[in-house]
This record gives structure tokens, sequence and C-alpha cells, in this order.
């Protein structure tokens, strides 16, 4: 009797088109995954397949241009994205912006697209994936949040450390509901990493390249953990002590 070939593994990433979603999409197709890649720039998409066929001829790579605030528009690239790829077993929320300013100054455009694109943007990717994995009794939803999830930050990065707080409460609230269904959910916390992102950071404490953070992460997905501190040096054991120290000395240290 032939011995069945191991199921391929189909993950699909939004965020694909540039920065860490993109590095997560070059290590998973060099692993063999099956991928369906989302975003809005449809020639970053493209030239990411190129390259990924070029390096591995046999990966399957569905693309998908999608606005995460939309949600009808993440329904259908989620749906569109199954069905290329004959379900799902892996959706990672990654998409997401940084921007705006200290509340009542001139960020407030910029504040609504950091919250409706991070935050509104994740509840929508979250509620298609679980469309998908509900009925089929498994999947693992992984939320890319962030170090600034662990306390309030003020200036620039306010906003986005509020949609990260939201985003890693979403996933320990969905972690409850999700108890003994087959279906998991990581909250995946990096450290700051050089991305194009970086540009909206007023201070870069301890950055790492994509590349390292990419391993970092993709090392603590595969393992599945309700949250995960990245790179585990210094993030992991800087975890608590950020949640703890007094909001005048956080503040001198992290902005
Ligand atoms: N860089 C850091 O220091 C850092 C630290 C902790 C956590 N993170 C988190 O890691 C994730 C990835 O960030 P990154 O550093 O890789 O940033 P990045 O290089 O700026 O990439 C952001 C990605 O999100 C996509 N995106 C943005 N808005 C979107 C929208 N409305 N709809 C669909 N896709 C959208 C962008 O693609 P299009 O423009 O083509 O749509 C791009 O692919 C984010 O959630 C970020 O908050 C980053």
């Amino acid at each position: 009797m032939p011995v069945p070939p191991p199921l391929r593994q189909r993950i699909l990433i939004t965020g694909a088109s540039a920065g860490l979603g993109r590095e997560m999409a070059r290590a998973w197709a060099a692993r063999g995954r099956d991928l369906a890649l989302c975003a809005r720039r449809p020639d970053a998409l493209e030239r990411l397949r190129d390259e990924l066929l070029a390096a591995t001829p046999s990966a399957v790579v569905s693309l998908h241009v999608v606005d995460v605030a939309d949600h009808e528009a993440v329904d259908a690239a989620v749906d569109d994205a199954a069905a290329a790829l004959g379900g799902l077993d892996r959706v990672v929320v990654n998409a997401g912006v940084a921007g705006g300013d200290s509340l009542g100054l001139d960020g407030a455009e910029a504040n609504r697209t950091t919250a409706r694109t991070n935050f509104l943007g994740a509840v929508h990717q979250a509620e298609s994936a679980l469309r998908v994995f509900r009925p089929a009794g498994a999947g693992h939803l992984v939320f890319i949040s962030s170090m600034s999830a662990l306390r309030g930050m003020g200036g620039a990065m306010n906003v986005y450390s509020a949609t990260k707080a939201g985003v890693s409460a979403l996933a320990e609230g969905l972690r409850s509901d999700l108890v003994g269904t087959g279906i998991a959910v990581t909250a995946v916390h990096p450290g700051y990493v050089r991305t194009e992102m970086a540009s909206h950071f007023p201070r870069m404490l301890m950055a790492s390249d994509p590349d390292r953070a990419t391993r970092a992460i993709v090392a603590a997905v595969e393992r599945e953990p309700a949250r995960a501190y990245v790179p585990a040096l210094p993030w992991a054991a800087l975890a608590w002590p950020m949640r703890l120290m007094p909001l005048g000395l956080y503040r001198r240290v992290a902005g």
C-alpha cells in the first residue's frame, strides 16, 4: 500500500506585501507550506509570488488583494483563499499600520486609520477565519500583536499601542471561547523590528532585523502557544518588568 503524502499545511497571511508578513511567507514557503497572501498592493504581492515560485516551483501561492478595514472584502478574500487552497489550517492576522499623534493634535485621521486597520481589521479577519475554522473543528488563528500592547504608550504610539492591547485581549477572549474546539489561538508580541512601519516609531529600542524577528515569530507560531514575546531575548525577559514598572519610569524608557 502506498503511504499517503503528508497533508500540506495551508496558511493565509495578511499584510504579506512587505515587512514581517513577506518574511513569514518566505519562511513558510521554504518549509513547503501552501500560502494565501493578502494585502492592498497587487504588484508587491505578484513580485513575492514570482519569487516564491522561482525558489519552490511546487509551492501553491494564491493572491488576494484586500483592505482589512472592509469586512465584506475580508470575508471574500478568506473564502477565495480557502477555495484556492482546499481549506485553511492557519490564518495570520498581521496587516497593520502605525502613525498618528497624541489625541487632540493634528493626527486625528491617522489615529482613526490605525484604529480601523489594526483593531477593526483584526476583528474582521478573525470573524472570517473562524467561519472557516468552526465548521472544520480545527485551525490556528494567529494575531501579530506587539510588545506595545503591554502598557499604554503616549504620543505617536498612543492609538497604536491601544489597538495592540485590544488585539491581545481579543485573542485571549477567543482562546477562552474556543477551548475544546480544536481551534488554537496565539498572540505574538514582537518587539521593535526594522520594517517600513518603523519610520513611524519615535524610538526603536533593542530593534531586530526582519530576518531575526521572523525566525523567532515562525518558531513560536509553530509551537501554537497562547502567547509569545519575540525575539525571546530580550522581550520575554522584559514582559513582566514592563508591566510592573511605574508609569513615570516607563514613559522615560519607552515613550
Ligand atoms: N515593525 C515593528 O517594529 C513591529 C513590532 C511589533 C509588531 N508589529 C506588527 O507586525 C505587523 C506587520 O508589521 P510590519 O512591521 O511588517 O509593517 P510593514 O512593513 O509596514 O507592513 C505592513 C503590511 O500590512 C499591510 N497593510 C497595511 N494596511 C492594510 C490594510 N488596510 N489592508 C490590508 N493590508 C494592509 C501592508 O500592505 P499593503 O500596504 O500592500 O496593504 C503591509 O504588507 C503589524 O501588525 C505590526 O503592528 C510590528
